[in-house]
């Protein structure tokens, strides 16, 4: 008989917790061009996700592909070096599934990270957003099919996605921090292609601040799991439909590089200070 989703996810966390003990309070998803919070974890367990059952494989650049166990500060925190996306050819569920193991493993909180488009006229390559809510725009969702109720409800509440509270703390820190920081609205695409100037002028009209092709489907599942969450994209371009001009992968990584120390120390601040 084939595998259930809970019998899936049990492997994958005795597998893990038999590389290490520690039950994390604080899961991380370290996107494009930032997986240097890595190198801030102490006392560390790295494990390839090849090796992890049931675990995919990071193809994208700028994506490692481990899991990392470990202290920031006082916390106990489980990172993932790279993520994986739709474009990869992987299905919602794949993609989600290390939310879900991290939530086995006794993650209380989520912080993703992510690269993103900029379409709001005061943003500047750069800058974080703190992501405030978001649109699923990838076509898909991971909670269609059977569910299973003990790992959450059929229908999920999203009336508040981001937790209000630790959006506060990200706010504060970047001002302290002298980090440029806005709050918006992510919208989570499929992907591989950038986006048609048509289809950024849409996404502005209905509301969307920053577009990215990550992040939502993993914030869906970390909702069905009751997780809090914090999401904060590093805008890498800027694209206003009139003035646009063509989107060079390479650049989104090179900008991502640029600004990853000052989102690394965001991040690494918010770890510290709030409370789990
Ligand atoms: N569109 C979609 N995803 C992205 C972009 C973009 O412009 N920039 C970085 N990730």
């Amino acid at each position: 008989m084939a595998k259930s989703l809970k019998d899936k996810i049990n492997e994958a966390t005795n597998f893990i917790q038999s590389k290490r003990t520690l039950v994390p309070d604080i899961g991380i998803i370290l996107g494009t061009g930032l997986g240097g919070l890595a190198d801030h974890i102490q006392d560390k367990t790295v494990i390839p996700y090849n090796e992890i059952p049931y675990f995919a494989t990071s193809t994208a650049p700028g994506h490692t592909g481990n899991l990392i166990m470990g202290m920031i500060a006082d916390k106990k925190v489980v990172a993932m070096q790279g993520r994986f996306h739709t474009y990869e050819g992987y299905s919602l569920e794949e993609i989600t599934f290390p939310v879900r193991v991290m939530r086995a493993l006794g993650i209380k909180i989520l912080i993703e990270s992510n690269a993103a488009g900029g379409m709001n006229r005061n943003f500047k390559a750069g800058d974080a957003m703190i992501i405030a809510d978001h649109i699923n725009f990838t076509g898909q969702n991971p909670l269609i099919g059977a569910n299973d109720e003990t790992l959450g409800s059929r229908f999920p509440d999203m009336s508040e996605p981001y937790d209000e509270k630790l959006m506060e703390i990200a706010e504060k820190i970047a001002l302290e921090e002298g980090i440029r920081c806005h709050r918006g609205v992510y919208i989570g695409v499929s992907g591989p292609n950038f986006e048609t100037k048509a289809e950024y002028r849409f996404f502005q009209f209905i509301g969307a601040d920053a577009v990215g092709m990550s992040t939502v489907p993993e914030v869906i599942v970390a909702r069905h799991s009751d997780l809090k969450v914090l999401g904060i994209s590093c805008i890498t371009d800027i694209c206003i439909p009139d003035r646009l001009e063509p989107v060079d992968f390479r650049k989104v990584i090179e900008v991502a590089n640029r600004a990853e120390p000052r989102i690394t120390r965001l991040v690494e601040r918010i770890i510290r200070e709030i409370e789990v």
